[in-house]
């Protein structure tokens, strides 16, 4: 096929001839939307219109769009020393300072990292670091992993066999054995008398059982994100992850807090370990990491996990080509830098409050059963009867969320996700710049669209104009 010079290109067409979208339904003949710039918390599409970015490029881009220019010149500079060498056996200047960077940030003692290039690389890494960290201890062979139902931990075979989603576990079936999924923190479905107290237990009871049951010396490690972000920004009970540590060390199994999302200010400190003094072996990071201006991911491992492999010949037997690429490394070093300088983690600590009761003017709204997270790290649960809590089902879903409110909710210029992975949110996540200004248009927006949306609940039967937009799950 002959080329066609970049400046003559028609991208829509050209997009829709040769670019493969990510979790998107590539039938139909909607529009592909394209962005082609950012600033703060906005994007402009090739059309000119503006979007306010509710989700921050996927949960990511921590210091919004404006600092492209400042982190260009570090990108270019590391491009003039050295653009590229491994960290297979080799050290180099910028995977250093990052490494000790992100130790210096990161509680208790997890202190070492291993570079990758995002975030399901990370989970597959610290997979497999926690099967091999028993063996390295000559302490027999487990490789068994317990995450929660409804969490997303990546698509590569490993992460998305840690997944809790059915939906996209069942496409690859056989997955990697063996994970077992233990109940998330989900409260807003539980018993309206069940105390915090008994829910944590409840939940404990879980976890410990399933231990259990499948054997807990077969079980290598326990995944979990801090706040789970599939199903709608579950925060944990009260005693949930003092519970959840004490299970691990009383099984010797190792605790990796998943921190994709969480790392990086979006809960309010720097790691939602240290938040809810979670206390991991192990930690998984990728996105807040760079803000997303670099495709760069880590396992930071405790001083304890690391402790085998220093031993003997022992070593990891596990590595990436990109991994602490040093372009990447210096983009990350200097987004935390950027991130400390301008204060962007005490900001949302801040602000959490006001963004919180912002938010929640919305549960005036029918369609509105709840609203929870904290930090900028939000969902807003959908229901059919607040009364009951009764959700709607998959038809619905489709009808409600996917034809009605992504489309109509970019329609109105702002960019957040109908998500119905679980029970139906909207996940609502911007970058940590947000201010009063940003929090109010976007309750205004969704306010007024998921009035709209209540209005044809009434008459669910039949789809709305507009049905062949694009939807990204
Ligand atoms: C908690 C968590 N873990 C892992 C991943 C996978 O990250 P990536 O998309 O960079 O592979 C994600 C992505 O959203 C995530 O939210």
């Amino acid at each position: 096929m002959t080329a066609t010079a970049p400046e003559t290109l028609d991208l829509q067409r050209a997009a829709r001839e040769h670019l493969w979208l990510h979790f998107t339904r590539m039938g139909g003949d909607g529009e592909v939307p394209i962005i082609v710039r950012g600033d703060g918390c906005y994007l402009e599409d090739s059309k000119g219109k503006r979007y306010l970015d509710a989700l921050a490029g996927l949960f990511s881009v921590n210091i919004g769009y404006g600092y492209g220019a400042e982190i260009g010149e570090a990108a270019a500079a590391q491009m003039r020393e050295l653009p590229f060498y491994t960290n297979w056996g080799y050290a180099h200047p910028r995977a250093i300072e990052l490494a000790s960077e992100v130790a210096s940030l990161t509680p208790g003692d997890l202190n070492r990292l291993f570079f990758v290039s995002g975030g399901s690389e990370a989970v597959e890494s610290a997979w497999k670091l926690a099967r091999q960290y028993f063996t390295a201890r000559g302490d027999g062979r487990r490789w068994k992993a317990i995450s929660r139902h409804v969490a997303y931990h990546g698509t590569t075979m490993g992460a998305l066999s840690i997944n809790g989603i059915p939906e996209l576990r069942n496409p690859f079936e056989p997955l990697v054995p063996e994970v077992l999924h233990v109940r998330n923190t989900n409260r807003y479905h539980r018993p309206s008398d069940e105390t915090e107290e008994q829910f944590t237990a409840f939940l404990l009871d879980d976890l410990e059982q399933t231990i259990n049951a499948t054997g807990a010396e077969t079980v290598a490690m326990v995944i979990m994100e801090p706040v789970q972000n599939a199903g709608g920004s579950f925060t944990p009970p009260e005693g949930y992850w003092k519970g959840v540590r004490d299970i691990c060390d009383r099984y010797g199994i190792l605790l990796c807090a998943d921190e994709v999302i969480c790392g990086f200010g979006r809960v309010g400190a720097w790691f939602g370990s240290e938040r809810y003094d979670i206390k991991p072996d192990l930690m998984t990071i990728a996105k807040g990491l760079s803000s997303s201006y670099a495709a760069i991911g880590a396992v930071v491992a405790s001083d304890r996990v690391m402790e085998p492999f220093m031993r003997d010949t022992n070593m990891y037997a596990h590595g990436i080509t990109f991994g602490g690429h040093p372009v990447m490394s210096a983009i990350a070093l200097k987004n935390i830098e950027i991130m400390k300088r301008d204060k962007i983690v005490e900001h949302v600590a801040d602000t959490q409050d006001t963004f919180k009761k912002t938010l929640s003017q919305l549960l005036d709204l029918p369609i509105v059963g709840d609203v929870r997270g904290t930090g900028f790290f939000y969902a807003v649960e959908l229901v059919k009867d607040k009364e009951t809590r009764e959700s709607f089902n998959d038809e619905e879903c489709e009808t409600l969320l996917r034809r009605f409110l992504s489309p109509r909710l970019f329609e109105r210029g702002l960019i957040c996700r109908a998500d119905d992975r679980g029970d139906p949110v909207i996940q609502i996540s911007p970058p940590l710049i947000a201010g009063q200004h940003e929090f109010d248009q976007i309750v205004s927006i969704l306010g007024d669209v998921l009035s709209e949306a209540w209005t044809r609940v009434a008459d669910l039967e039949g789809a709305p104009d507009g049905a062949t937009h694009r939807v990204n799950r």
